[in-house]
């Protein structure tokens, strides 16, 4: 008979993504080195050369990059680049591999969702990050969100609150290490409630949250460096906003939190922020 914790963890192992099909990845990582968009051919045919992944994949990667293109939910070259050389097909589990590159999130176990492309571009472009920002992910989930930003900084702090799934993710990302994704060494994880922050690599340049709440919590707001960006869905269960908030300094020790709505109105609807932050004064 399966005790809870057992099922719990089969339940977990059953939904891994996929893996040791491919190959491994042939050349060094290179922060120079951008695969071509002029062509889907071109792209593919980089890739495969350079990264040693799968055509198929590929080619739904670059059709799915047109798409965010003229969704406008991608506008920089860096982030760009960044959607283009992350293999989203690692982060789905295999029942949804060939539903990798489909436009919306996908189950990923655990009653939590890997944020579908769009969203990841929008939400990671407005952060505008620079090579050497520090950058904290609340909700790492699937992986896929920190292995995105992984090729923009490699400063990326990501924490889980479900501990068998922070696990599994850790495992995702040092097996895709071990097949030469050296990039995702620059990610440092931790099994934690995301609302109080992780001061000890703090400050952070930037601050991207992928589950929804009803207030931005305090203890990221004062984790942010003056100027600082954060993306983070605010509203009642299912019903979000997301909104951009730039952390301004006034001159005198206090700051204002400037705040847009980067769907300019439009609800989104994101997996709940858990944890025991409940009753905390809201900013
Ligand atoms: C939309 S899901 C996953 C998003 C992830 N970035 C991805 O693309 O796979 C949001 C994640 O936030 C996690 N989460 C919810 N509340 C949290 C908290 N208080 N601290 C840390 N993670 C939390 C959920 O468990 C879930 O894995």
């Amino acid at each position: 008979m399966l005790n809870r914790r057992s099922f719990v963890m089969g339940a977990a192992l059953a939904a891994l993504p996929l893996r040791g099909a491919l190959a491994n990845v042939p050349t060094p990582y290179d922060w120079g080195a951008s695969p071509p968009t002029a062509s889907r051919q071109a792209f593919v045919d980089w890739m495969v050369k350079n990264r040693g992944e799968d055509a198929n994949f590929l080619g739904q990667r670059y059709d799915r990059y047109l798409k965010l293109v003229a969704g406008k939910d991608l506008w920089d070259a860096d982030t760009t680049r960044a959607y283009l050389m992350t293999p989203r097909e690692e982060f789905v589990t295999h029942d949804n591999l060939a539903r990798a590159y489909e436009g919306h999130f996908l189950t990923i176990g655990f009653g939590v969702t890997i944020t579908g492309p769009h969203s990841v571009c929008r939400m990671t472009d407005t952060l505008a990050i620079k090579r050497d920002d520090r950058v904290l992910e609340i909700g790492t989930g699937s992986g896929y969100q920190s292995a995105v930003l992984s090729n923009l900084t490699p400063n990326v702090f990501s924490i889980e609150i479900i501990p068998p799934l922070a696990q599994r993710t850790r495992a995702i990302y040092d097996s895709l290490i071990a097949r030469g994704y050296s990039e995702y060494g620059a990610i440092t994880t931790k099994n934690a409630d995301g609302y109080y922050g992780w001061p000890e690599h703090g400050p952070f340049d930037k601050i991207i949250v992928t589950c929804g709440i009803d207030h931005v919590p305090p203890p990221l707001l004062q984790q942010m460096k003056p100027d600082g960006i954060m993306v983070i869905p605010v509203g009642p269960p299912g019903a979000q906003h997301v909104l951009k908030v730039l952390k301004k300094p006034n001159g005198d020790g206090s700051f204002t939190a400037a705040r847009s709505d980067i769907y300019y109105g439009q609800i989104q609807n994101f997996v709940p922020f858990t944890g025991g932050h409940q009753g905390v004064s809201a900013l």
